[in-house]
């Protein structure tokens, strides 16, 4: 297994270009199965997630066609209903497929999803939901089976504002009969991205980006050619990058529309973020300060930042408060946070970090994406040198994060093949 070192101590200056958006090009990858027609993408991230996403299409029967960052998916014949356990085991997105494959095919059977380092994540409002719409779901041998005829419009409630349940439910309504009602449904911009992907197949939906969404069924979609809107995680980290480094980077293409929360954090934390033209400008802070930070749906402030900004409030003057709402155990990096010297103790899900002077490099162990890259932004402040193992996970979601951080004047190599 790959580790990455890092020299810490290093100025970040420059500029970074951010990619596609994950959690938008995963559904939207799920969604070409909805049409037999050519689905083209542009701007798709080159990820290990993506990959794992196209090699599950493919055994559906997808034709896909990859280059750079277009990829060309063609549904036209499906050779299987079926996500198995090791896909779904490797990445739970998998589950995004359920709501196209029922739609069209009135077929599926996805392994149901474990439980995951960041907690028990169950899918039981996307079963509740097309359950609603007219599939009979059983659960056999750890497998969701589910058959339908053609799927009728509902009425559905989500008890919580789930982002892939209200994707899946969106999917399965565009070519149901009737129309479908989703109330508390997810207002992420990933959402809305897969919204638009889907009007431009031909969908009536109405209210992506707000909590009641209406989709008027249709007989069917077509193919498009859609461009994925940049990954607001990966630009949110970097900020978090330039200021835990007392940088200067520029973060061009950066969505800072849709990091209100991010942004308006940062700033009270003292960081000097200015919108420029195609991008953001991210400063060095003259004293960064500590802030509390409580994770919620989207405008809130999003779990998937809150270990990178628990790095960043590590070498705050001051305490902070941050606490988790949405994931139950979202705190693993803590403990590889403290091997670096950081001060932080957990009190059920909230997490109390005392700034301190200086974190010293360490070895330490990345337990998921997003905790991952917070031990990466930690060892880029460190003094000496952090070695950080099982850097797979950092794979799956930040395109080529060594070499961008590189370019920027980080001292970070990436060895191969050692445990
Ligand atoms: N939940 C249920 N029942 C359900 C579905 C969800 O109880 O049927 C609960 C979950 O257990 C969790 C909460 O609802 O406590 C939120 O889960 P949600 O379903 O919204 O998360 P998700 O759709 O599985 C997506 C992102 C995650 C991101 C969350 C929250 C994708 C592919 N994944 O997951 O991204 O953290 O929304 O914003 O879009 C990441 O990129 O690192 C990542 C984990």
């Amino acid at each position: 297994m790959d580790k990455i070192l890092i020299a810490g101590g290093k100025r970040l200056q420059g500029e970074i270009v951010i990619s596609g958006a994950k959690n938008a090009a995963l559904p939207i990858i799920a969604a070409s199965l909805l049409t037999g027609e050519e689905v083209r993408l542009l701007n798709v991230p080159r990820l290990n997630d993506i990959s794992t996403m196209c090699r599950l299409m493919e055994r559906l029967g997808a034709k896909i066609i990859s280059d750079g960052e277009r990829l060309s998916i063609k549904n036209k014949e499906v050779a299987s209903f079926e996500a198995s356990y090791d896909v779904v085991k490797t990445m739970r997105a998998s589950v995004l497929v359920l709501g196209p494959l029922i739609a069209r095919f009135g077929e599926a059977r996805i392994s149901l999803p474990g439980g995951c380092a960041i907690g028990a994540r169950p899918i039981n409002l996307h079963l509740m939901a097309l359950e609603k719409m007219g599939a009979e779901i059983r659960v056999e041998h750890g497998y969701v089976v589910a058959r339908a005829g053609r799927l009728k419009g509902a009425r559905i409630y989500l008890d919580f504002p789930t982002v892939t349940g209200t994707e899946n439910l969106i999917m399965a309504a565009t070519i149901a009969d009737g129309t479908t009602l989703i109330e508390n449904a997810a207002c992420e911009p990933e959402v809305v991205d897969l919204a638009n992907l889907l009007t431009g197949m031909g969908a009536r939906i109405r209210g992506a980006g707000s909590d009641l969404i209406v989709i008027e069924g249709v007989d069917s979609l077509k193919g498009t050619e859609y461009r994925i809107m940049p990954d607001r995680i990966e630009a949110g980290t970097y900020i978090v990058a330039s200021a835990i480094t007392g940088g200067d980077l520029f973060l061009r293409g950066c969505p800072a529309r849709y990091l209100d929360a991010v942004i308006i954090k940062l700033r009270e934390a003292g960081v000097d973020i200015a919108e420029d033209g195609g991008g953001l400008r991210v400063r060095r802070p003259k004293k960064l300060k500590s802030i509390d930070i409580k994770t919620m749906t989207y405008p809130g402030f999003p779990t998937d930042m809150q270990a990178q900004m628990m790095a960043l409030m590590t070498v705050s003057s001051g305490i902070s408060i941050i606490t988790e709402t949405i994931f139950e155990k979202r705190f693993s990096h803590v403990a590889e946070l403290r091997r670096l010297g950081a001060d932080i103790k957990i009190e059920g899900n909230s997490a109390m970090v005392s700034g301190v002077e200086a974190l010293s490099g360490a070895n330490v162990m990345a337990s998921d994406l997003r905790a991952s890259a917070s031990l990466v932004l930690a060892g880029l402040r460190a003094e000496g040198e952090t070695v950080i193992s099982r850097v797979y996970h950092l794979d799956r979601g930040y395109e080529r994060m060594a070499e961008k951080l590189t370019g920027v004047g980080a001292k970070i190599d990436r060895v191969r093949g050692s445990q």
